[in-house]
């Protein structure tokens, strides 16, 4: 599905978000707060417009993804970043090679996102950092009921009109109302192991971006009790 909708992929995310994604993606950027000389995974990234920040900012990325479709164009459009075939449950990398590990609007099309959380950890250095970004839910019931109007009716039809592959729109608006909300998604984070969880709320909870840590002495299995969930304070709503 990823190979078909790979050519118009940008050009529909910006028409689909409203111009949100670019936003989204800088308040991604600033919750990964990668240095240069720092080695950054960019996972299901797609044709890694979600990895151009991190290498215009001069840092270390690698784009992972197993959609060869997308990597092409990806390659294409910026043939210095470093683009990687990979499965997110099965990463072809070393245990503790990343700084950070980052993941957006990827997490939820993976078959097994739990897997894809612990492998996340496997390759992580002890102390790293996870950033996820993802579609949640809205936190007003009003918001939410448009919101959702809008996936089911309109999202679908503009799709029908502007996409060559409008049956994927279909599988996004029904993949998003199927995803865990902001809890659920923090708790799976911390069952895989990550610790100090949080999340900040973006275009009121349309998105939400949570935060994690492997913690220092972590061999990469899960472990035992989930580490309590905070919200982070400051929300990036509206
Ligand atoms: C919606 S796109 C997100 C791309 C990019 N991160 C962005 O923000 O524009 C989701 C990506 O997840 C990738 N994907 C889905 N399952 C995957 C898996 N198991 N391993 C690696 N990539 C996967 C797809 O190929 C697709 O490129």
């Amino acid at each position: 599905m990823f190979d078909e909708v790979a050519p118009r992929y940008d050009v529909m995310n910006d028409l689909l978000s409203l111009g949100q994604t670019r936003r989204w993606r800088k308040i991604v950027l600033d919750a990964v707060d990668a240095s240069p000389g720092q080695r950054v995974l960019d996972l299901a990234a797609g044709t890694g417009t979600s990895s151009e920040p991190y290498a215009d900012a001069g840092i270390d990325v690698v784009a992972c993804d197993f959609s060869l479709g997308m990597l092409r164009v990806g390659k294409r459009r910026r043939p210095d970043i470093d683009f990687i075939a990979g499965d997110a449950t099965n990463l072809p990398f070393a245990d503790g090679s990343f700084d950070a590990v980052t993941i957006s609007f990827g997490l939820r099309n993976v078959s097994d996102p739990r897997k894809a959380l612990a492998e996340m950890l496997r390759v992580t250095k002890p102390g790293g950092r996870l950033v996820i970004a993802e579609f949640s839910s809205p936190v007003n019931p009003l918001w939410r009921t448009m919101y959702v109007e809008y996936l089911m009716r309109a999202l679908p039809e503009i799709a029908r009109r502007a996409s060559s592959n409008p049956d994927a729109y279909v599988y996004l608006a029904e993949s998003i109302r199927a995803w865990p909300d902001q809890d659920n998604l923090a708790a799976w984070l911390s069952a895989a192991g990550w610790t100090d969880v949080t999340y900040r709320n973006l275009s009121g909870g349309i998105v939400a971006v949570h935060r994690a840590y492997k913690p220092e002495a972590a061999t990469g299995s899960p472990a035992a009790p989930p580490a309590q969930v905070r919200r982070a304070r400051r929300s990036a709503s509206r």
